[in-house]
């Protein structure tokens, strides 16, 4: 049973930013394979090595979702690293939210569309991240209307692994025509460009489809339970993001966003990375801070994560202090002794925070070369997180940054 739902056609009595879909699954996915996983359906185990397998005229992780070759995919895989379009790995650590990817389209038939998806991860005890909640907005010109639309994904498993809650929360729909909370008819040159959700019962996945853009988005979230080990999960956890073959062909790369999703043909991360004298890790940590910002606004406003992300473009103004910043204060979102102890004390939504507030108060020292700020960091985190602090702080000498 496929639930299918096209938000745009619900109730206009709610306002859209109140409009959610709760779905729950329970499926088992395909065959076991290992000790802990088992494969999506239609997939094969080979028993030897524990790995999942793909039909032969599909490919990908096939513990997540198997595709044609031909499409170009993005994968957010388990704590949570990325596979992007290039092929090519690369770690996704940060607690504040993320540019995954922004495209753009022009079709054959004139319409200009865009995309973006943003990620974000939560830090789990054990101190890994993984991906908890994805924003996907889009916006779409016709030659007689335009419609933007942004929705939320996020879910949760239970202690067992065996049943999901998935939700898909509207967070704005409008259109030129409509108005504000709009829907869209089928006689509307904007029908067909609609985010729609679906579920996939066998496999516990939303799925998200636009389907004039050929874009698909799976995503299957990991356990928020202190009490689960999210690698032991049945079902992995991540997201597939994916456009067809013959719609890629209308991307257009002015339009589009280069960072860590890195085009099929452009650059890959390691040559962007070199050109940029860093290291492939820093590169990546420097994107995610270049680019936290969606260009379709989405809330929420006044965090500390979007604190960060003005203060990068406003109070680091030099080049060389931003690298040396991403360098040192990376460290407390990357340095894994240091998040498995922050993981371990506290709740959650305690250590998120001051987590954040760290990284804020690190960043504000060495953008502006405040050395009182400096100091009181280095005095007030081993107090305030019960844990030493980051080498890389560690090492820092106040005295060299004003
Ligand atoms: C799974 O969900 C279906 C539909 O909600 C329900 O009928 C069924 O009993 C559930 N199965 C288990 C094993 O919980
Ligand atoms: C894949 O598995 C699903 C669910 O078990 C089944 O309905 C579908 O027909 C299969 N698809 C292919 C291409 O084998
Ligand atoms: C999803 O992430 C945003 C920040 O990026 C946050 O404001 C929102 O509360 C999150 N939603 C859930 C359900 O965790
Ligand atoms: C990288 O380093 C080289 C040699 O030190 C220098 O010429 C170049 O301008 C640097 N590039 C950037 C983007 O900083
Ligand atoms: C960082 O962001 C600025 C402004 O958005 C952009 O001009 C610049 O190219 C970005 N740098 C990198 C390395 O992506
Ligand atoms: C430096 O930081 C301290 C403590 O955070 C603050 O009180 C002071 O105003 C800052 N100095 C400047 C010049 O911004």
């Amino acid at each position: 049973m496929i639930a299918r739902l096209v938000l745009a056609t619900l109730t206009v009595a709610l306002t859209a930013a109140q409009q959610e879909l709760i779905f729950r699954a329970n499926g088992t996915g395909g065959v076991a394979c290992g000790n802990h996983h088992h494969c999506v359906t239609n997939a094969t185990c080979d028993h030897k090595h524990n790995m999942c397998h793909c039909p032969h005229w599909l490919e990908g992780n096939a513990k997540i979702h198997c595709l044609p070759p031909a499409d170009p995919k993005l994968w957010i895989q388990n704590d949570p690293h990325i596979k992007n379009f290039h092929h090519e790995f690369a770690s996704l650590l940060t607690p504040c939210r993320y540019k995954v990817l922004t495209i753009g389209f022009l079709t054959d038939t004139g319409v200009r569309a865009g995309i973006e998806l943003l990620g974000n991860n939560r830090l789990f005890k054990g101190g890994e991240y993984y991906l908890t909640n994805l924003t996907f907005s889009m916006f779409v010109n016709t030659r007689d209307d335009f419609m933007m639309q942004s929705m939320e994904f996020t879910g949760d498993v239970s202690e067992d692994g065996k049943d999901y809650i998935l939700v898909a929360k509207s967070l704005r729909m409008s259109t030129r025509s409509g108005g504000e909370g709009t829907s869209v008819s089928e006689e509307s040159s904007l029908w067909g460009y609609t985010i729609d959700v679906e579920m996939d019962t066998h496999n516990n996945f939303l799925t998200v489809v636009i389907v004039e853009l050929g874009v698909k988005l799976l995503f299957r979230p990991p356990s928020t339970s202190v009490h689960v080990n999210n690698k032991e999960l049945p079902l992995v956890p991540g997201a597939v993001f994916t456009v067809d073959e013959d719609h890629w062909k209308s991307v257009d790369f002015g339009d589009s966003q280069y960072n860590v999703a890195a085009w099929p043909d452009g650059p890959s991360l390691e040559e962007m990375a070199t050109e940029h004298n860093m290291s492939k890790p820093l590169y990546v940590q420097y994107l995610m801070l270049n680019h936290s910002m969606p260009l379709i606004p989405v809330e929420p406003r006044g965090s500390i994560c979007e604190d960060i992300s003005k203060n990068f473009h406003r109070s680091c103004t030099k080049d060389e202090t931003r690298v040396e910043m991403v360098d040192i204060c990376s460290s407390i979102y990357v340095e894994k002794d240091f998040l498995t102890c922050l993981s371990d004390k506290e709740s959650m939504d305690e250590y998120e925070e001051v987590q954040k507030d760290f990284f804020r108060q690190c960043q504000i020292s060495l953008c502006q070369g405040n050395v009182t700020a400096c100091e009181e960091m280095r005095k007030n985190m081993p107090e305030l997180t019960k844990c030493p602090l980051p080498l890389k702080i560690q090492e820092l000498d106040c005295s060299t940054v004003g």
